[in-house]
């Protein structure tokens, strides 16, 4: 098959998954185009075509973010192309999120050919209670591109990619219960803050404004994906509820043991392929 362009298509608060759709991309071979949904629409760069779509999405409560799977649907149409599917978790479980994405890229229209779960560092990892801390690292950056190629390869053995046998993915639906309405969401310490704005260019919900002298969140809208928080360059901007901090020891604690992408192909008799 014909595939001499890849579009990149990803939604990534903290730039994980960003990292992971990049690597597959290397791995495929083809040249690549960039379409980031993360930032609010009015922020985001022109469309972009490729024959081959990467689609990469973070695990949020063990699904798609909602957000990220509004912006796909309003966004994006696979017209019949295949799609490669990622999905990245913070080293905890990945539960329903890769079968959802599958589902979601056959409603837009596209063929999905594979799929993946990478390990980013969770959102809520501190220096202190570290989770998936570095990742992805070098190794998860080889399983990449290995992934991209195997993509390459499956897709050469056949004339189109409707040739393959339909991707199954782990999962369950009904889906599990996504991310809940909160009022957490990551304060200012007006102290250390010089009103930057880096914070609400960052957010992808469009929750934090800049006021006169402070800054505003809309915690209704907090996706409490924690961009915020990474970006601010005076570390004014801090996730220091204690709910958030207990749920980061707790997976500091019960979640440290080194969790391994796992690849999932079209013409594989549905078993997982371990990376
Ligand atoms: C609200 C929220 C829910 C999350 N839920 C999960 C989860 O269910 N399982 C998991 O392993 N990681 C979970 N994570 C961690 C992210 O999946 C992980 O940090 C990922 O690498 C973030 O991708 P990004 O860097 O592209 O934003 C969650 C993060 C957030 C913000």
């Amino acid at each position: 098959m014909n595939m001499n362009s890849a579009e990149l298509v990803y939604f990534s608060p903290t730039g994980t998954t960003k990292t992971i759709v990049a690597g597959i991309a290397e791995g495929l071979g083809a040249r690549p185009s960039l379409r980031d949904m993360t930032a609010q629409s009015g922020c985001r760069e022109g469309h972009s075509a490729g024959e081959i779509v990467v689609i990469g999405v973070p695990v949020h409560a063990g699904r798609v973010p909602e957000l990220a799977a509004a912006r796909l649907r309003a966004e994006v149409r696979g017209e019949g192309r295949p799609s490669v599917l990622a999905v990245v978790y913070g080293n905890r479980a990945f539960e329903d999120a890769l079968l959802e994405l599958r589902d979601l890229a056959l409603e837009l229209g596209f063929v999905p050919v594979a799929g993946a779960a990478f390990i980013g560092e969770h959102s809520f990892s501190t220096p202190q209670w570290p989770v998936a801390q570095g990742r992805p690292d070098a190794a998860d950056l080889d399983k990449a591109r290995a992934f991209g190629r195997l993509v390459r390869e499956l897709l050469d053995g056949v004339p189109k990619p409707a040739d393959l046998r339909p991707l199954e993915v782990p999962g369950n639906f009904p889906y599990r219960q996504g991310v809940q309405p909160s009022s957490i969401c990551p304060e200012t310490d007006a102290q250390s803050c010089i009103l930057c704005g880096e914070c609400a260019r960052s957010c992808p919900s469009g929750a934090i404004t800049l006021a006169e002298d402070s800054v505003l969140t809309e915690a209704a809208l907090c996706l409490r994906c924690c961009a915020c928080t990474r970006t601010c360059p005076t570390g004014a901007r801090v996730m220091r509820h204690e709910k958030i901090l207990e749920f980061g020891r707790m997976l500091s604690t019960q979640y440290a043991t080194r969790r391994e992408p796992e690849f999932f192909l079209g013409n594989a008799d549905c078993a997982p392929q371990s990376a």
